[in-house]
């Protein structure tokens, strides 16, 4: 392709600061904001739908993605997975089946992207903080790009997450509390041995791969756009990539309108739903979280403000579930649709009772879920 390429750097989402693209960055160096990649729609609308790659992954999207076209593409065959209709609800239910992903979840697609756009700029080792899924996927990509890498997971991991790390060749550090205290030990070793830092949004090169699943939904759908998405926010990275990606979608003509946001969280750590709800701005640390959805286990996710922002343009909903919910969801996934859910994954069908039974969106409406994980991970929790 001889056409300019659309990914033009990286700005700052506090003070708009713009940087280069081909050069490693982490947050804004001078206001420590986190980073969004410019993706620019004016060059996209010059490609059509029949310029889309034919390879059968996510990389089908790579015009739409943050890399040099030269770059070489650290893949699994994540992503293209498939969106189905769900029978056992009374309404126009379709999950998007993350859990068909190389390491059962949607955070395959993170992380190859961001395998790729880092080992391309010469990245040899990696550092992160993870729940358990995010360590599995980026020891896979470490390991087919031959990069280093260092996880730190919390000790209430799951161990079959803990375990598939290793195995995929992580080195694997268990720390005492929360992400959190996970986080600050990836960012120690991180400054102590110069490697870069992936965790979410410490790194600006995860969130797009995540906003392929928008992508994807829309041509599954013949370009036609679902009326809401409902979402497990975490860190909130794939409602922000997400979110991205419909919008760029919108500008450049070929979908007509963007969904509307269902952000779900359970009662014990809810800090979006809690700040969304009262009409806050940003979020407040959650004290004491304790759920058994692991990966919606974030007290303070760093991108709050981005997420609050994102939810509010799609006049969006947020909502709780409790983890009694969850669980019974997670055997209602399994029976009645062959769905293996992990507990986070399964907040998505909890809330569907809720959106239905208390009549806030409308059975005919077009709904999406998504299935983030797989429950094979979690087989403990069920
Ligand atoms: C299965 C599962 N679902 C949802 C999430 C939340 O994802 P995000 O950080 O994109 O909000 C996670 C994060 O760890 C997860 O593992
Ligand atoms: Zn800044």
């Amino acid at each position: 392709m001889s056409r300019e390429w659309a990914f033009q750097g990286l700005q700052c989402t506090e003070c708009r600061t713009v940087y280069p693209n081909r050069e490693i960055f982490q947050k804004c160096l001078k206001c420590g904001g986190l980073l969004d990649t410019i993706i620019n729609p004016e060059i996209l609308k010059e490609i059509s739908k029949d310029d889309l790659d034919h390879t059968q992954s996510m990389w089908r999207y790579k015009v739409f993605l943050p890399v040099d076209e030269k770059d070489k593409i650290v893949t699994a065959g994540e992503g293209n997975t498939p969106l189905r209709k769900l029978n056992s609800f009374q309404g126009n239910v379709w999950v998007k089946d993350e859990t068909k992903n190389p390491t059962g979840t949607f955070k395959d697609r993170g992380a190859s992207l961001a395998v790729t756009v880092l080992s391309a700029l010469g990245v040899k080792r990696l550092v992160l903080s993870s729940e358990g899924n995010a360590g599995c996927s980026f020891g896979l990509y470490s390991h087919i790009a031959d990069l280093g890498c260092q996880v730190f997971l919390p000790h209430q991991s799951n161990p079959a997450k803990v375990e598939l790390s290793r195995k995929l060749g992580a080195t694997v550090t268990l720390v005492g509390g929360t992400i959190a205290d996970a986080g600050r030990r990836a960012e120690a070793l991180a400054k102590r041995e110069g490697s870069y830092n992936a965790s979410t949004f410490v790194t600006p090169y995860r969130h797009d791969g995540k906003g392929t699943m928008a992508l994807e939904i829309c041509e599954q759908l013949a370009w036609r756009v679902p009326d809401y998405v409902v979402y497990p926010v975490g860190g909130g990275v794939g409602l922000v990539g997400m979110w991205k990606m419909f919008s760029t979608l919108e500008k450049i003509g070929w979908v007509n309108k963007r969904p509307r946001f269902i952000a779900v969280q359970p009662d014990g750590c809810a800090p979006v739903v809690k700040a969304y709800n009262s009409k806050r701005d940003d979020v407040d640390e959650w004290k004491d979280p304790k759920t058994i959805a692991f990966g919606l286990r974030i007290p303070k996710p760093l991108a709050g403000k981005w997420i609050l922002r994102c939810l509010r343009e799609s006049d969006g909903i947020a909502l709780l579930v409790t983890d009694e919910e969850i669980r019974k969801s997670m055997g209602q996934a399994l029976k009645n649709e062959g769905l293996l859910l992990e507990p986070s994954s399964a907040a998505t069908i909890a809330a569907l009772h809720h959106l239905y039974g208390e009549k806030m969106i409308d059975r005919s409406a077009e709904v999406i879920l998504i299935a983030t994980g797989s429950g094979l991970k979690t087989l403990e929790q069920f």
